[in-house]
């Protein structure tokens, strides 16, 4: 499952200095274009003579081509929307950078289960978007990004992929199951979390809950990545769990910075800093420090 993408990891003295800005997008739920214009706009936050080196998605991406693969997505009726996803396959709405996403708990998953992820020798799905898998890890830009697709199943895990296969039902293809959790447990040297749910511990509630999912907050223990990003409530926050700074990204229509942010990370320090998204002609920007947001758990540390 793991496969290295954009360039090599760096060792001990490529990393000196080397710092890669990466953006890192919310719920998209088939606004392709939307997005498009989003990733513009964050480019004149930038730094000068800099780039996004990756677009990073935390699913609810709904990459829908067709009626066929939009009967695949799990749906209440009203929300139920083919996404302009074919101008992206066809070239005629382009992200500037490759943009990698995982699967939420509304997805075209019969067809990106027979797509398998990049992490499995799966092609890209549009020209420059990647479908990363199910759950494993995957080097982009010298980062290690660790990543579990879907969502905890309320009645239960499934054991495997195969069990979820023969339950035959939409829904049900929304759920992570045991074995893809296992493989997420294992990996070592992460220095970022993908997940479409929160870890638990935000002390957000949704409805009438607390949210998040405690085997994703047990994930950001073990594995200690320098971040975590999740998707889900169509919220941006930021918290910190247990030392590991955790940003949730909001949904479409909120823009720069609740659904679409920058981030730089410092490969010699591996550690993930958001940048500010402040009008560049404001006055009280001229001056600003374009690395100079806080970390999540700075203040909390
Ligand atoms: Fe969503």
């Amino acid at each position: 499952m793991e496969q290295e993408f954009a360039s090599p990891v760096a060792d001990s003295d490529d990393s000196r200095g080397r710092r890669t800005i990466f953006a890192v997008v919310g719920d998209v739920h088939g606004r392709w274009e939307e997005l498009a214009g989003e990733l513009d706009r964050v480019r004149e936050f930038l730094p000068a003579g800099q780039r996004i080196e990756a677009i990073l998605q935390v699913g609810d991406a709904e990459p829908t081509r067709d009626a066929v693969e939009l009967e695949e997505v799990f749906a209440k009726p009203e929300r139920h929307r083919l996404s302009d996803f074919r101008l992206v396959v066809d070239r005629d709405i382009k992200f500037g950078a490759p943009l990698y996403f995982i699967g939420g708990n509304h997805e075209p998953w019969a067809t990106l289960d027979r797509n398998g992820g990049v992490g499995s020798g799966g092609e890209p799905i549009a020209p420059g978007v990647y479908f990363l898998g199910r759950a494993g890890s995957i080097t982009i830009a010298g980062i290690h990004i660790a990543f579990l697709s879907g969502i905890a199943r309320a009645d239960g895990m499934l054991g495997n992929a195969a069990e979820r296969r023969e339950l035959n039902s939409i829904k049900e293809n929304n759920y992570y199951c045991a074995d893809e959790l296992r493989a997420v447990r294992a990996l070592e040297s992460v220095d970022i979390l993908l997940t479409h749910e929160w870890p638990t511990g935000s002390g957000f509630v949704h409805k009438t809950s607390l949210v998040g999912d405690e085997r994703v907050r047990e994930l950001l223990t073990l594995l200690k990545p320098c971040a975590s990003f999740h998707g889900h409530y169509h919220r941006a926050d930021q918290f910190c769990i247990d030392g590991v700074p955790v940003y949730a990204r909001g949904r479409y229509g909120q823009g720069v910075p609740e659904w679409v942010a920058l981030f730089e990370f410092d490969h010699q320090t591996r550690t993930i800093t958001q940048l500010q998204h402040l009008d560049p002609v404001s006055p009280s920007s001229r001056a600003r420090d374009a690395r100079g947001t806080e970390s999540a758990c700075r203040s909390s540390a």
